[in-house]
């Protein structure tokens, strides 16, 4: 198998959202859709109780994709248009497919020791699903599988790995997500597809990830070199292999990141704010439903 070098590593940008809130942004949606299935991944991390309440995200609206929430610590209270409530806490996953339309709020409270630290993915949905009726997949922490492997602690939300399925199935983009702890001088290795978007966000120490493309040949005897990337940043995998690799050093204290993946759907997207649909007239239509009431149906 091939190793994947990188292509590039992004430095997240603060951004303001919602009605106030400051949070890492390392990708968002574009029409070059470069990162096709995955359109957006926002790094809450709200770590001074002096900062005091966190503002939150009042109600808004979602059409055309799938939010993805991971907390680590502290929580989320949910509430929605179609009478859903919750609170997603820590180590907890909502998988939310907004369809073709839903209200929500999203408030994050802090946990025990002042902290809010999570993650929001968007996914994007195929034309085809873009006014699908909206669906929520609540996973509980206790339902997510955890995976030692050789100095890797692998909590696995979608994917698999050495036959172990996470719970969140039957997402078209056929997604993997996993937060990946790694242990200091150890090596991770992963099989994915060629042709899936790789992505890993590295939120806590450093590692080596990837292989250097100019040892390309020395790669396939197994004596990659990679990439050194420290937290917090997104990593972006080039398309050239069928596996990745992630080692860290034994002087370090390890490495842990989101590792996300999926098959990209290869279709036109335009975004507008919270909506991604395909055209601009499936945008315009869509701000015409909000104006007149008809969003919700
Ligand atoms: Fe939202």
């Amino acid at each position: 198998m091939i190793n994947r070098s990188i292509s590039r590593i992004i430095e997240p940008q603060l951004v303001i959202e919602g009605a106030g809130v400051l949070l890492k942004r390392s990708i968002s949606p574009r029409a070059s859709n470069e990162y096709d299935p995955f359109l957006l991944f926002d790094h809450f991390a709200f770590n001074n109780p002096l900062e005091g309440p966190s503002r939150g995200f009042p109600t808004h609206p979602h059409r055309g994709l799938e939010t993805v929430t991971y907390m680590l610590e502290g929580s989320v209270n949910h509430r929605d248009s179609l009478g859903n409530a919750g609170k997603i806490g820590s180590g907890d996953v909502q998988w939310m497919t907004s369809g073709r339309g839903i209200l929500h709020e999203e408030m994050p409270r802090r946990g025990e020791n002042g902290n809010i630290y999570g993650f929001q993915l968007w996914v994007n949905l195929p034309a085809a699903q873009k006014m699908s009726q909206p669906r929520y997949r609540e996973v509980s922490a206790g339902k997510i599988p955890v995976v030692e492997k050789d100095g890797a602690i692998i909590r696995i939300v979608a994917g698999e790995v050495d036959g172990i399925r996470g719970p969140v199935t039957e997402i078209t983009a056929a997604p993997l997500y996993m937060d990946v702890k790694l242990a200091p001088a150890s090596r991770f290795i992963l099989p994915i597809p060629s042709g899936h978007t790789v992505l890993a966000y590295v939120f806590n120490g450093a590692g080596e990830f990837g292989s250097d493309p100019s040892t390309a040949l020395q790669q396939a005897q197994d004596n990659s070199s990679g990439q050194a990337v420290e937290s917090v940043s997104m990593v972006v995998f080039n398309d050239d292999g069928d596996q990745i690799e992630v080692k860290s050093d034994a002087a370090g204290r390890g490495v842990q990141f989101m590792l996300i993946a999926g098959a990209p759907f290869k279709e036109p997207i335009v975004p507008y704010g919270p909506f991604v649909m395909n055209t601009q007239e499936e945008i315009q239509q869509t701000i015409q439903e909000l104006r007149n009431g008809t969003f919700i149906k």
